[in-house]
């Protein structure tokens, strides 16, 4: 029997991630569970959000399935630590960032797809005074390691840093501005993971069905770093001929977000782009509640919703929050170890409550998040997921 490492983290994360595990088991899906500890509290504690046990723990078993953690700014973490351990020399730092660089997480996997009846679909004008609601199923591939959120950036750089710079013409223009007075952020971009992240969203593409996949980048402004991810995006199109190679600008596609979402399928950028390319699409098809995500490396992969621990939340009983995200993340788990029948039945069950529209959580109903929302008619987060099981 396979062992999933179960991660809840903080907040929401524990009481999104158990009824996921009661869906899963529910689908017949066998599997051991292990805790990980990952989070605030071992922050707290320990000085270590991801403790080393907790990377043993991927290390041995592979696949991680996580809630959501509590970050906080530095300041504030410091003073959270337990006294016993100020001024040790501790630094916080987010464990899903710690994990994704660690594990080298570098594909980053999040589909949006509409459901059917969901009340929180975009729908735009159609033309003639009515309104028509296109059919949005896009899966963003993401490089999740490097390009403009490697971490490598200065206020003030060194002066090695400053002199390798003014070797390039277009830095003339900077020439007299103190180096205090200046802030620089890379984007570093190499083939290799270029080439992984693109050939990942092709096979993706050819797995799943889809016709087209798009580099969405900014090749015309940024000739070096999106021109390498167009030219090997083509070199892998074509071992790829029965899918469509598209290409577009970000700036533009946010345009299109609107215009035409339902004409992509899946579409490939580096890190920052991806980011702004997934909450985008995200938000046409339900937003927080019902965005999944894929972390994935060459021999660990962490699947988690993209939504964060809710603390306005985490303390209401019976729970609020809506678990779909979870669950559309035990989903991709499921894909990923070749589970795909059981994924699809639980995809379908999620369709089948979502689109009869009688149980729905508040975020579902447009309703401010509070314990009052159960009176005006929103479900629990666990009657939500019976909901589910009963379909399946
Ligand atoms: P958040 O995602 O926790 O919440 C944003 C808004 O969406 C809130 O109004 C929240 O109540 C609502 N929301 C979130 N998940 C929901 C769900 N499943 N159903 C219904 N409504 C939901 O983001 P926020 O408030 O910016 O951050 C809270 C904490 O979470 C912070 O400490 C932040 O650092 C952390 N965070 C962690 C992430 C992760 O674990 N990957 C990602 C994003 C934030
Ligand atoms: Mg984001």
């Amino acid at each position: 029997m396979r062992t999933i490492v179960s991660l809840p983290g903080d907040g929401i994360g524990k009481t999104v991630l158990p009824e996921a595990i009661r869906l899963l088991e529910a689908a017949g899906f066998k599997a051991n569970y292990v805790h990980g500890d990952i989070g605030w509290e071992f922050w707290q504690k320990e000085g270590n959000a991801l403790p080393k046990r907790t990377i043993d723990l991927l290390e041995e078993h592979k696949i991680g399935l996580f809630g959501a953690i509590t970050s906080k700014p530095k300041d504030e973490a410091a003073a959270e630590l337990d006294p016993s351990l100020h001024d040790k020399g501790y630094v916080y730092f987010s464990p899903i960032v710690g994990l994704r660089q660690h594990f080298n997480l570098d594909v980053c996997i999040s589909p949006c797809k509409a459901f059917k009846g969901n009340p929180l679909n975009f729908i735009r004008q159609d033309g003639k005074g009515g309104y028509e609601e296109p059919e949005v199923d896009a899966v963003i591939f993401r490089q999740n390691t490097e390009g403009m959120y490697g971490g490598i950036e200065w206020t003030n750089p060194p002066k090695q840093v400053r002199d390798a710079l003014e070797t390039h013409p277009k830095m003339k223009k900077f020439k007299d501005v103190p180096s205090e007075e200046m802030a620089i952020s890379t984007r570093i971009v190499t083939k290799k993971a270029t080439e992984r992240i693109i050939r990942s969203a092709f096979e993706y593409a050819t797995k799943f069905g889809y016709k087209s996949v798009t580099v969405c980048e900014k090749p015309n402004v940024l000739r070096e770093t999106s021109g390498m991810y167009l030219k090997i995006g083509k070199a892998i199109a074509n071992e790829f001929p029965d899918i469509q190679l598209w290409d577009t600008n970000i700036d533009a596609q946010m345009m299109w977000l609107t215009k035409n979402p339902e004409n992509y399928g899946v579409i490939v950028s580096e890190n920052m782009f991806g980011d702004i390319i997934s909450d985008g699409f995200a938000g046409l098809v339900g937003g927080l509640g019902f965005a999944c995500s894929a972390n994935i490396g060459d021999e660990v992969a962490v699947f988690e919703p993209t939504h964060g621990s809710a603390p306005k939340y985490q303390e209401l009983k019976p729970s609020i929050v809506n678990p779909i995200a979870m669950f559309l993340s035990a989903c991709m788990m499921l894909d990923h170890i070749g589970e795909n029948e059981k994924a699809d039945r639980i995809r379908k069950a999620i369709a089948e409550v979502i689109e009869e529209g009688k149980v729905k959580t508040y975020d579902m109903m447009k309703l401010r998040g509070g314990p009052d929302v159960f009176e005006k008619g929103a479900c629990t987060t666990q009657e939500m997921t019976d909901a589910v099981i009963e379909k399946l």
